[in-house]
């Protein structure tokens, strides 16, 4: 037997390096929230594993500073702003939708605006936009659907009834997508984070210390991260890589992949 041809054989070895190192070569990566937190992580992540990423956020001055250090494209837009969503062409392979907020007010007095805001960001567009990529998914016969949802999709607190509420909805439009998608080479998954130190939350240990009069440490370990067995808030880049995990699986679909230190084990 001859031995293969030194050019072909180092073209296919440095073509499973690539899958290797860069197992996202050639895929389109669409990532909201990518501005700030966990979804400049995700979209930092991904661009390292050869996508192509388009940063999609509201803050556009930082979304566009995200898409440059990562060699990707920006697009600022309001994504509470429905009707602007659905005039979106989302032509993409992988969507992650990683946009939103949180509101903290008992359900009696929590404001209804405050709530639609809510429900408008993290539920009726990330169901608009999995709407509008479907479509290319399915002709292409592969896509990757990932939320990033929460240990809030899984579980409640008090005084959180929007966020909470729009986490376990985004659970169930992600079980539909991986229903409906499988046949089409199209995965749908959650993953579900428990605390992690981004812009969102340390708003809430401020919040939080001020009203407990507490220090912020204090706030950490009894308040914020109470239901945690282990008592550390997560990194950004620790969710990018469960996301990068979930994107590289094919028999993986509707499920959610908790980060939470423990607190869904209770
Ligand atoms: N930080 C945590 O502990 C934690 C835990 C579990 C889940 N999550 C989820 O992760 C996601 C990202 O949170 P984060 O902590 O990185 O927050 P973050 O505040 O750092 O980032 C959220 C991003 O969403 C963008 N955004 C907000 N409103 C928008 C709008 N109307 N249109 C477009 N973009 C908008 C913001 O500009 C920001 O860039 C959220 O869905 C959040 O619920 C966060």
């Amino acid at each position: 037997m001859r031995p293969p041809a030194r050019g072909a054989g180092s073209y296919a070895a440095a073509m499973a390096d690539e899958q290797t190192t860069r197992p996202l070569a050639g895929r389109r990566a669409w990532v909201t929230g990518a501005a700030s937190g966990i979804g400049s992580a995700v979209a930092e992540r991904l661009a390292a594993d050869g996508a192509t990423v388009t940063c999609v956020d509201v803050d556009g001055p930082a979304v566009g500073a995200v898409a440059e250090r990562i060699g990707g494209t920006a697009l600022t837009v309001d994504l509470s702003d429905t009707d602007a969503v659905a005039e979106l062409a989302v032509d993409t392979d992988i969507l992650v939708s990683g946009a939103g907020i949180q509101h903290v007010a008992p359900i009696d007095s929590f404001p209804v605006q405050r709530f639609e805001l809510i429900m408008r960001l993290m539920l009726h567009t990330p169901f608009l936009l999995v709407r509008a990529a479907l479509p290319g998914m399915y002709r292409r016969g592969w896509g990757r659907v990932v939320h990033i949802s929460s240990a809030h999709g899984l579980r409640a607190s008090e005084y959180k009834s929007a966020y909470v509420m729009a986490k376990h909805g985004i659970e169930g439009l992600s079980k539909v997508t991986a229903l409906e998608g499988a046949p089409h080479g199209v995965t749908s998954n959650c993953v579900n984070p428990g605390y992690v130190r981004t812009p969102l939350v340390e708003r809430q240990i401020a919040d939080q210390a001020r009203a407990h009069g507490l220090s912020e440490d204090e706030v950490i370990d009894t308040v914020i991260l109470a239901k945690s067995a282990i008592k550390r808030l997560l990194r950004p880049d620790e969710v990018a890589a469960a996301v990068a995990f979930v994107l590289g699986q094919d028999l993986m679909t509707g499920t959610a992949l908790s980060l939470d230190g423990g607190w869904t084990a209770r």
